[in-house]
């Protein structure tokens, strides 16, 4: 390994990271539009790929790229686009970008959570498109989130920062987690349940789990029902956390109180229920999209494509099935 190595960026890397692969290999990057046949041509040869949560990443692709490859480099903190065990079979190391977007994930939430449930998506429309007409004291009125109950639907990194953004709303804070957060149980007074008392409970609801087989259509026809019909619901980790058809008529009747969406099934084609749907704050997928966060990211990609094929452990290891 060395100096010649090959990588490919499938598609873009922001030049905090690329300009350290360029400095040290031979690099290709395929642009924002690449096709998956131009991926699984530029592939061939390639010692380490770049890959982003847009595209899978599975055998086909690893198979065009041929048995010296050794890293895939995930720019993003889901891996739900890559098959680990396709990799794993082939002996690739896997890697992803936690941390970097931590806080700005979760200050996404907190904002599609305040913009949910005061309306500012429909407000903002009404006056984009001209038919404000005045102070008016019943019209859009919302859901103020000081004294909320808040429940974080996943306490990791991401859940558990937005667990301290919100801690000075007051209110009483509900977690789901694998294993006990003691140090948010301690620090923040927030309290571990099962899903359903959170659900019931909550007055704000914010999903932060990966998305698996197991966490897919967790927030279903019936998990909604047991939401209160104030309730917001915030989602910044996966689309495929939510049913989006349940979702849309529990919005449409006046079962739910808000939504705040990032991420959706199928994107970047959304069910078109969103855009018509009440008391929806709609994103583009943007929760790690800050300059800062964007950018440690690209640098986080590099770092473990550089210390892979320098024959050492990268930072932040998925698999670790190392040649
Ligand atoms: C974005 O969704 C990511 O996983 O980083």
């Amino acid at each position: 390994m060395g100096e010649r190595s090959r990588v490919v960026v499938l598609r873009e890397l922001l030049p905090a990271g690329q300009e350290l692969l360029a400095a040290r290999f031979e690099t290709d990057s395929l642009g924002l539009d690449a096709t998956r046949e131009q991926m699984l041509a530029a592939a061939a040869g390639a010692d380490a790929l770049v890959t982003d949560l847009t595209f899978a990443v599975d055998g086909e692709l690893l198979d065009a790229a041929g048995s010296q490859l050794k890293v895939v480099a995930n720019f993003g903190v889901g891996y739900d686009n890559v098959d680990l065990a396709a990799c794993a079979e082939r002996e690739v190391v896997v890697t992803n970008t936690p941390d970097a977007l931590t806080n700005a994930t979760a200050e996404l939430a907190l904002t599609l959570a305040m913009a949910a449930a005061r309306d500012l998506s429909g407000a903002e429309k009404d006056l984009r498109e001209g038919s404000w007409q005045g102070w008016d004291p019943a019209r859009w009125r919302g859901f103020e989130l000081s004294g909320a109950t808040i429940g974080v639907v996943g306490a990791g990194r991401i859940g558990g920062r937005f667990m301290e953004l919100v801690a000075g709303l007051g209110g009483e804070r509900l977690y789901t987690a694998r294993q006990p957060k003691p140090e948010l149980e301690l620090k923040l007074g927030a309290e571990r349940v099962h899903l359903d008392d959170l659900l019931r409970r909550s007055d704000l609801v914010s999903l932060h789990l990966p998305g698996t087989p197991e966490t897919r259509h967790l927030i279903d026809e019936r998990a909604l029902g047991l939401m209160k019909p104030t309730a917001v619901l915030v989602n910044t980790g996966r689309g495929t956390l939510v049913d989006s058809k349940a979702l849309i008529r529990a919005l449409d009747e006046g079962r739910l109180g808000a939504a705040g969406l990032d991420v959706f099934e199928g994107e970047p084609d959304l069910d078109p229920g969103f855009l018509s749907a009440p008391r929806v704050a709609l994103a583009p997928h943007i929760g790690s999209a800050t300059f800062r966060a964007r950018d440690e990211m690209s640098r986080l990609v590099a770092a473990n494509v550089i210390a892979v094929l320098d024959g050492r452990e990268p930072p932040n290891p998925v698999t670790r099935a190392k040649k």
